[in-house]
């Protein structure tokens, strides 16, 4: 069985102060699930992972970054290592996120050499995939989030793709309010788990874990989570709120 998975992407907030409470308040009120019946992560900003993961120490929440570079080492001003997150603490990097290809320009190819580098790296990649909204409309939702997979996890064997999460995020529902319904989240769940079947097989298929994201709250958590393909839920404004994401991380087991 695929346990439950709940990340709250901070994005671009917080300040040292708050993610300390934040990631504080987040391992107390999930401490009666998280681990056991609940994978629980955060996901600061970068300045913070190293303060945030040491308040979590004590709990089952992990902490994840929301970029990495390829690149061990060198020449890359700006740029943050695979070795450099798992030295601060970090267990999960998110890849892909569609803010990066869509606001930071990063291409497929670059987003896949990150998964692939973070995987080597001993971190745990969760890939982020889907449409955008005249991609929807135009009837080619399928073909980007295929495009995203095949790009995203270029070169992976069986065994590393046993490290990776996919996350699912349709980009006309991140930060707008408007959710995908759990119809539709689930129509486009099962059809990422039937192509991770016809690329590494029926079984590790039905492990990887496809979360879903796009402005997931304590009320929609619960419905979007009875999908049969729907292991957890990447959740950014709502993990800001430490008792929205508890009641969440909540709704989801
Ligand atoms: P949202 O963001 O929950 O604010 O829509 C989700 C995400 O971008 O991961």
């Amino acid at each position: 069985m695929r346990k439950p998975f709940v990340a709250g992407n901070w994005k671009l907030n917080t300040d040292s102060h708050l993610s300390v409470a934040l990631a504080k308040a987040v391992a107390a009120g999930s401490a009666d699930l998280a681990g056991d019946r609940v994978s629980v992560a955060v996901i600061p900003p970068f300045v913070y992972l190293q303060a945030v993961a040491k308040a979590v120490s004590s709990s089952a929440v992990a902490v994840g970054a929301q970029d990495v570079y390829f690149e061990p080492k060198g020449a890359f001003t700006g740029e943050i290592s695979p070795a450099m997150l798992k030295d601060v603490g970090c267990t999960y990097v998110l890849c892909g996120h569609s803010e990066r290809r869509h606001v930071i320009r990063e291409s497929d190819e670059l987003v896949g050499k990150k998964v692939t580098a973070a995987i080597h790296g001993g971190l745990l990649p969760i890939l982020c995939v889907g449409e955008l909204l005249e991609e929807r409309d135009g009837g080619k939702m399928e073909q980007v989030v295929e495009r995203h997979l095949w790009t995203g996890l270029a070169g992976l064997d069986v065994e590393k793709m046993s490290a990776v999460t996919i996350a699912y995020e349709p980009v006309w529902a991140i930060g707008t309010g408007r959710t995908a319904t759990p119809q539709q989240a689930q129509e486009v769940h099962q059809f990422i788990r039937g192509l991770l079947a016809k690329m590494y097989g029926k079984d590790l298929a039905a492990e990887i874990r496809i979360l879903y994201g796009g402005s997931v709250k304590p009320d929609n958590a619960k419905e979007l989570m009875a999908q049969a393909d729907v292991d957890g839920l990447l959740v950014g404004g709502a993990s800001l709120k430490a008792d929205d994401f508890v009641k969440i991380i909540h709704a989801s087991v």
